[in-house]
């Protein structure tokens, strides 16, 4: 296993590298404690899925492992971080997650997001013709950045033209670098305060802006709903919009950005698996779960034991800080026969790329339509797709996310 001492700079991580170190945790134990990082492990399946069925005794809200307000600097905005957690729901318990997530539900049933489809299709095929015909692409630029947002804006309400600067926000905030995959998570999240309250500042202000416009004329978007709703029996305040819809829009782009170009990537390595896709297209559905199994963009969660809980043969105490390795579960032998092999025919999948439990991805009916939908046309208009071998593929950390920031290929059209 590679040493913290000798990690190269994030830019040059790769997955294998992840992987490789995560075999490495799980030699220790499918659950265990680790003394440096000061926080436990949980690398199984079946036990990635306990824990996050448990919403009672491991908790989501992890603000007191932020910085203590004494411990910041003016600079460091810990206001910012304390207003964008007020709605941000994936970071709350019940009872209040549970109001403020049944408040943007609805938009999300697999019902109201088929409906989406023509419009998915219809931008897929808008971006695309706007490559002019060019056989070298940028997947990223042109199409798995700008489809997601684009559909998620429109939903929200925000306009679609201001996506440049949602893009520099993802980026700051998912960009990041772990300087050492082995250090304490606490310390983690303070260098974390620090870089991302000056993108806070601005997404917090340019949302407040657009919800009080918003309350002034309601549209029939998701905004103009919700500065509407009334949950039990009280108005949601315009603070508390900040951090849900914010939650929506980072989440609900830049994960199936990623999904996009992991796609494009794994079908790159695996040529059968595309000519399967092409003589049954019946297969996108599940191929694309293979995918998220295996370059699940998320690649650890983080949880707070509540109350001492047994997971597998050992126990969490309660105050313990839990990371749930979803890219390890997610490889488990025990679950996934031949577990590295990519296998688009896999049958039962029970991946765990979206979370489990409450806060299962409320999105995944969109994410999974958006990702169908574009890698079925992208399949239809070019007979080959190829990544390019003399520009450079760029990662994201993986220990942030498993994604790609840019993918340059060639395709021929039919
Ligand atoms: C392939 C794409 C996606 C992946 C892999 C993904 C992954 C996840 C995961 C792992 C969680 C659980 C977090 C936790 O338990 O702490 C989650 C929650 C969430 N996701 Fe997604 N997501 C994707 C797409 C989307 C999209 C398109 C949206 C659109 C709105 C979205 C919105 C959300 C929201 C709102 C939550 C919080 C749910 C809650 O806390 O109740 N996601 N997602």
């Amino acid at each position: 296993m590679p040493q913290s001492t000798t990690w190269p700079n994030a830019v040059h991580r790769s997955l294998p590298d992840l992987l490789c170190w995560l075999d490495g945790l799980r030699r220790r134990g499918q659950v265990h404690r680790d003394d440096r990082q000061r926080c436990w492990h949980v690398l199984g399946h079946p036990e990635a899925n306990a824990v996050l069925a448990d919403h009672r005794s491991f908790s989501s809200d992890l603000r007191d492992l932020l910085p203590r307000r004494e411990d910041l600097a003016e600079d460091d905005l810990p206001d910012e971080m304390e207003l964008f957690q007020r709605g941000n729901f994936v970071r709350l318990d019940p009872p209040e997650q549970h109001r403020l997530r049944g408040l943007a539900s609805r938009a999300f049933t697999p019902r109201t997001v088929a409906g989406l489809a023509p419009r998915i299709a219809e931008v897929t095929t808008e971006l695309l013709d706007a490559t002019g015909g060019r056989t070298r692409l940028e997947l990223i630029d042109d199409l798995a950045y700008p489809l997601p947002v684009i559909v998620i804006a429109e939903l929200l309400g925000l306009p679609a033209a201001d996506r440049p600067m949602f893009r520099r926000w993802a980026d700051a905030l998912f960009d990041r670098e772990v300087t050492d995959p082995e250090q304490p998570l606490t310390e983690l999240a303070a260098a974390n305060t620090r870089t991302a309250g000056p993108v806070l500042r601005e997404m917090n202000a340019y949302l407040l802006d657009r919800i009080r416009a918003c309350r002034a004329h309601p549209g029939d978007d998701l905004i103009g709903r919700l500065v509407q709703v009334e949950a039990d029996g009280q108005r949601l305040a315009d603070e508390e919009i900040v951090g849900f819809v914010g939650l929506l829009l980072l989440a609900g782009h830049i994960t199936t950005t990623a999904t996009l170009g992991n796609a494009v990537l794994a079908l790159d390595e695996h040529p059968g698996a595309v000519a399967e896709l092409r003589a049954e297209p019946a297969l996108l559905p599940a191929a694309i779960e293979e995918v998220l199994r295996l370059r699940t963009p998320f690649p650890r969660l983080v949880r707070r034991a509540v109350t001492d809980t047994r997971v597998g043969d050992e126990v969490i105490p309660a105050g313990a800080v839990v990371t749930i390795w979803l890219t390890a579960a997610n490889r488990d032998e025990r679950v996934f026969a031949d577990p590295d092999r990519f296998d688009p025919r896999r049958a039962p999948n029970p991946h765990l790329a979206f979370g489990h439990g409450v806060h299962f991805c409320l999105g995944a009916p969109l994410a999974r339509l958006e990702a169908r939908t574009a890698l079925g046309i992208l399949l239809d208009r070019y007979s080959d797709i190829a990544v390019a071998t003399d520009a450079p593929v760029r990662h994201r950390d993986p220990w942030t996310m498993v994604s790609v920031n840019s993918l340059p290929l060639d395709v021929h059209s039919r």
